[in-house]
């Protein structure tokens, strides 16, 4: 559905030159709900806006549905724009006009008749759940009804692609909820490919099916959720799933205590993440049983991912030093990836 090759994107200001865009590709397939997760300055909004071409990459190309619309004319690249919907953190609605002419504006737009817009409006605000806000100014609204509103705006055109910059980042976490829901429902229900630009490993981790991590105007990592967060590859995005997991913090705890006195002479200490079913505390007694060591559990959380868990155990092994060795050997062999934090 879209394809990006080798974008490329440098700002100036006056004499400094800041590379947005460094060389990034990505595939996103139709249907997928693809997360765009990095730090603020990381190039998302760059990349976004280089989708629908709001933003000209300097170099590159950006296919869409099989077509290279850096190749087209502006009167093609309105229509490609059309079925191309956008939804922001701040929700960009026209204030002196209320609901139901801001969701009339693009078909005005369109020279659709005026029964035509009637019906059109009806069904999008029906779809959104605000079928009963459509006399009322933005202002009467709340933050999550602006949001819905935008997203009914963004469905006028019967899009095929929706993208959203950081349209939950302003909401609570509950009307954070209720806007991923929703966005669910449309991507499941419109067969909708919608793209997700998050500072907020959270978003991602909720409705996302694919993500890419950026980092300093590059994609360091790409690909299915559930792989990137049991395997983190780079420093990026290991810091990135450590966050969505509460590690940081357990990591801040951890500081504080005397390892050395919990560990002992012969003990590791181990940070393990589980894949999949099974009860991590049953491995462990096997594992203790087999290799005859003591392991304790210091800290442990269970994160479901795509319906599917993963399990992070930080515990103590003690024991002779070839059974410490033999029993992390036989965990990685069993489906566990083992971090050893201190000898
Ligand atoms: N219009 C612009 N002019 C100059 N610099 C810009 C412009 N837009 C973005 N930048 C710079 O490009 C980099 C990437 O910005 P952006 O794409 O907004 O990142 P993100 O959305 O990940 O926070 C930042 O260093 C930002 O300051
Ligand atoms: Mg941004």
């Amino acid at each position: 559905m879209i394809e990006l090759r080798e974008l490329t994107k440098t700002y100036k200001a006056g004499s400094n030159e800041v590379k947005a865009l460094d060389g990034v590709s990505l595939t996103v397939d139709r249907a997928d709900i693809f997360g765009v997760v990095g730090f603020s300055g990381a190039g998302k909004s760059t990349l976004i806006r280089c989708i629908n071409l709001l933003e000209r990459p300097d170099s590159g190309s950006v296919i869409i549905g099989g077509t290279d619309i850096t190749a087209q004319t502006e009167k093609q690249l309105e229509k490609t724009r059309q079925k191309i919907g956008m939804i922001f953190q701040h929700f960009n609605l026209m204030r002196s006009k209320t609901v139901f002419e801001n969701l009339a504006l693009p078909l005005k737009y369109q020279k659709r008749s005026k029964r035509d817009i009637e019906i059109k409006v009806g069904e999008i605000l029906n779809l959104v759940g605000l079928s009963d806000k459509r006399n009322n100014y933005p202002s009467q609204l709340s933050g999550g009804q602006k949001q819905r509103v935008a997203i009914a705006r963004a469905l006028a055109n019967d899009p095929h692609i929706l993208l959203s910059d950081e349209s939950t980042s302003a909401l609570d976490p509950q009307t954070t909820d209720s806007i991923l829901e929703l966005l669910q429902k449309l991507n499941k229900l419109l067969n909708l490919t919608i793209v997700i630009i998050t500072h907020e490993m959270l978003v991602v981790k909720q409705i996302c099916n694919k993500a890419a991590f950026m980092d300093k105007g590059r994609v360091v990592e790409q690909g299915d959720l559930f792989d990137m967060f049991s395997n983190p590859r780079t420093e990026a995005t290991k810091k990135f799933t450590a966050n969505a997991f509460d590690i940081e913090e357990v990591q801040k705890i951890l500081r504080n205590i005397d390892i050395k006195s919990l560990t002992g002479e012969n003990g590791k200490f181990l940070h393990l993440v589980f894949l999949g079913d099974g009860a991590n505390d049953a491995h462990i007694t096997k594992v203790a049983r087999k290799f005859a060591v003591d392991i304790s559990i210091i800290y442990g959380g269970i994160e479901i991912i795509q319906s599917r868990p993963i399990g992070n155990l930080f515990v103590v092994v003690q024991g002779t030093g070839d059974a410490v060795n033999a029993a992390i050997a036989h965990m990685r062999l069993t489906n566990t990836h083992v971090s050893v934090l201190s000898e």
